[in-house]
């Protein structure tokens, strides 16, 4: 054998590195695409140093900032956080992703594009690329700029469990053509866009919902129970800061019963009052109700757009 005792030491170091090397690294073509969004998100050069900025300085991408890879052998990027990642003002004009950017990902479970502004993609480049990529199960857009052509092109995305689409400018009510793809959608977030009643009936392909926040709308007045109809398995609604009054069910109504399975309903800042509640006795498996300020119907919580999973 030509090991001798002095190559040892040196063997373990390299057995060190090697074990380094496959722990935080990455394969290249990933890292190229990395590098490759790094430069589409970093168009101004002054910006304050954020999680982009440290990419590149070295190969080992799994260990870049916001960039998490699986524990498997393979290695490859499951989560890509680019949540405030661009840096941007609103005066800077509309500023559209190339979606494509994300394909090298196949093993891409939660991609974060919170808060950069993004008003939209870029022609032929948009979302519905994404559908390829078949293990993706969380999408954050919140905090962007986005109008309601986001949503045909999130249509196909079939993986999707988690939808965060608060704090952008959707309005009026979600026109879905034909029953839904997206069948495993458990959570959608639409707080604090310009909803009105109408979006709860056009939510009808969603009907594995679980989740559903609408706070910060335009919803008002009374809202009639079958709009609920498709979302039957609803668990938790949170309706607060809108101007809802009542809600009202049309006498003689003999269907299955209505969101049997509401566990948490929060109408806080809304218009509620007292001769309604007896109304929410009819919800029999409800175990949280917030009914917190209705006198101005106003809430300024932002904040509180993003629950994660
Ligand atoms: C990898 O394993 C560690 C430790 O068991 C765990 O904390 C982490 O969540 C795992 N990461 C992924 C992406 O599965
Ligand atoms: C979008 O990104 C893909 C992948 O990097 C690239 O091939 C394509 O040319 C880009 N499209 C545009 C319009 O920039
Ligand atoms: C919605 O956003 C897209 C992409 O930015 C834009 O092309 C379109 O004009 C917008 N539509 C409206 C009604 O503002
Ligand atoms: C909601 O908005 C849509 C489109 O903006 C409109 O067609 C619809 O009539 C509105 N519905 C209600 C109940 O105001
Ligand atoms: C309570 O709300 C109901 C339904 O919106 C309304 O008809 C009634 O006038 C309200 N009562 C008071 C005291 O404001």
């Amino acid at each position: 054998m030509g090991l001798n005792r002095f190559s040892l030491p040196a063997m373990a170091v390299i057995m060190m590195i090697n074990a380094m090397l496959l722990s935080q690294g990455c394969l290249e073509e990933e890292r190229i695409a990395l590098l490759q969004i790094k430069t589409s998100f970093a168009e101004y050069p002054n910006r304050k140093p954020n999680q982009l900025s440290y990419w590149g300085k070295d190969a080992l991408c799994c260990s870049w900032e916001g960039v998490t890879c699986s524990n498997s052998t393979t290695r490859r990027v499951v989560e890509i956080d680019l949540s405030y990642a661009r840096y941007w003002y609103s005066s800077m004009g509309d500023w559209h992703l190339n979606a494509s950017l994300f394909l090298p990902f196949q093993e891409l479970k939660v991609l974060d594009l919170a808060g950069n502004g993004i008003a939209g993609c870029v022609a032929n480049e948009g979302f519905e690329r994404l559908s390829r990529l078949a293990k993706l199960e969380v999408l954050y857009l919140g905090y962007n700029n986005f109008n309601n052509s986001i949503l045909s092109s999130l249509e196909g995305l079939s993986s999707l469990k988690y939808l965060y689409l608060c704090g952008n400018q959707l309005q009026g009510s979600i026109n879905m053509k034909g029953p839904s793809k997206l069948n495993k959608l458990e959570t959608l977030d639409l707080s604090y866009n310009n909803f009105n009643n109408s979006i709860l009936s056009s939510l009808d392909g969603l009907s594995s919902l679980k989740y559903l926040h609408l706070d910060g709308n335009q919803l008002e007045g009374s809202i009639n129970m079958k709009e609920f109809d498709s979302l039957s398995n609803l668990e938790e609604l949170s309706l607060a800061g809108n101007k809802i009054q009542d809600f009202i069910a049309l006498t003689g109504y003999e269907g299955p019963p209505r969101l049997n399975k509401l566990e948490s309903l929060d109408l806080s800042y809304n218009k509620i009052n007292d001769s309604t509640l007896s109304f929410f006795k009819g919800f029999s498996s409800l175990k949280h109700l917030h009914l917190r300020n209705q006198l101005d119907g106003s809430i300024d919580t932002k904040g509180l757009c993003e629950f994660k999973p």
